[in-house]
């Protein structure tokens, strides 16, 4: 099969499409035709190895991982003999969890792992990017607890997290105001944000008002003025989080009557399942910037680099 292969930590060119073995599925797992994958900012930090921390899990001197992408889309070519829950010709989506591996033509997963059969209404790379900002969005908009009425603001409201969050926070029956650049302030108010603040002319921590929950999905500005902004039982999410904001999130969370949620999030296929069930009823819908084929995987790579993406970038296999 082809893939994109990277044997060391670099820049986008370390990324290669070459020939590799194409894997057997064991017993409890299923073999997918990938038909489209995403380039996320999760794989630009685990092929730059950014920040140098990744190398004490994924490789000191070079990845012991050698094909990138955690999100796929495609069909079950074949099964396992243990396999019940799905079968050869299933449209199916998932996330490759820590494993990686969809940068490629095929993969084995796991029966139970996170995947589930593929919304309908939607494409491949549309349903490629769900497993990424969806749940990461959904895991954090269910431990906050979102309830009908409440304020939230979505700071990096344009990306995959940030647009997956307006969505998600807005079918939970809140308030929903957007940060985003001039640019993005229409694609914004498309998927539903009430209100849209830019960022490059406002800033949201400065206008007096207070907010039930702050998701600030790109560590848009200092850690204490996100804090003042909140209610006074508020809860702040950071998705993008290093070890100073987890640590001054544990201090805030036990000193004080607000919460800071940060961690790294878990896959589990129920949260897959309810993405495709709000998107089957027209309640949530993936945002796509760009595509790419697997041979541009390297140039999609340059693109995401620069951070301004709009949504999702697929590739199409
Ligand atoms: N905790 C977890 O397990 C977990 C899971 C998934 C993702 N994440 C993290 O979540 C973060 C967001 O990921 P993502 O994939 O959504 O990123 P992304 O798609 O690259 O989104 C960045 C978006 O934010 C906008 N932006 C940049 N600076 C901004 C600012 N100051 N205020 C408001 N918007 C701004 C960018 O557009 P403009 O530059 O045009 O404004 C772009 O549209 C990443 O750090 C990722 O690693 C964590």
């Amino acid at each position: 099969m082809k893939a994109a292969i990277y044997v060391q930590y670099g820049k986008p060119e370390v990324l290669q499409v070459k020939e590799a073995i194409k894997p057997t599925p064991i017993s409890n797992e299923i073999l997918v035709r990938i038909k489209a994958t995403a380039v996320n900012s999760g794989d630009v930090r685990l092929r730059k190895a950014d920040p140098f921390a990744i190398r004490f899990i994924f490789g000191l001197i070079k990845p012991k991982i050698n094909i990138l992408g955690s999100v796929y889309s495609g069909e079950v070519e074949s099964v396992g003999q243990e396999v019940k829950m799905f079968k050869v010709g299933d449209t199916v989506f998932g996330h490759t969890d820590m494993n990686f591996g969809a940068y490629a033509e095929y993969i084995c997963v796991p029966q139970d792992g996170s995947v589930a059969i593929k919304p309908a209404n939607v494409s491949h790379g549309e349903a490629a990017v769900i497993p990424f900002g969806g749940v990461a969005a959904l895991h954090f908009i269910k431990k906050a607890v979102i309830k009908p009425g409440q304020k939230v603001i979505v700071a990096g409201a344009s990306g995959a997290v940030g647009s997956a969050a307006v969505q998600l926070a807005k079918s939970f029956g809140a308030t929903v105001t957007g940060v985003c650049s001039t640019a993005n302030i229409d694609l914004v108010k498309s998927i539903g944000a009430d209100h849209v603040i830019d960022y490059t002319k406002d800033d949201f921590t400065k206008n007096g008002e207070t907010y039930d929950v702050i998701f600030d999905t790109v560590n848009s500005t200092s850690f204490f003025r996100n804090v003042k902004s909140l209610t006074e039982n508020g809860i702040m999410i950071l998705s993008a989080a290093g070890m100073s904001e987890m640590l001054q999130g544990l201090w805030i969370s036990k000193t004080s009557s607000k919460k800071v949620l940060t961690g790294v999030i878990s896959h589990k296929a129920a949260d897959i399942i309810f993405l495709k069930e709000l998107i089957e009823t027209g309640k949530f819908k993936p945002v796509i910037d760009k595509a790419y084929s697997l041979e541009q995987i390297a140039e999609a790579h340059v693109y995401v680099e620069k951070g301004h993406k709009k949504g999702n970038v697929i590739i199409n296999i």
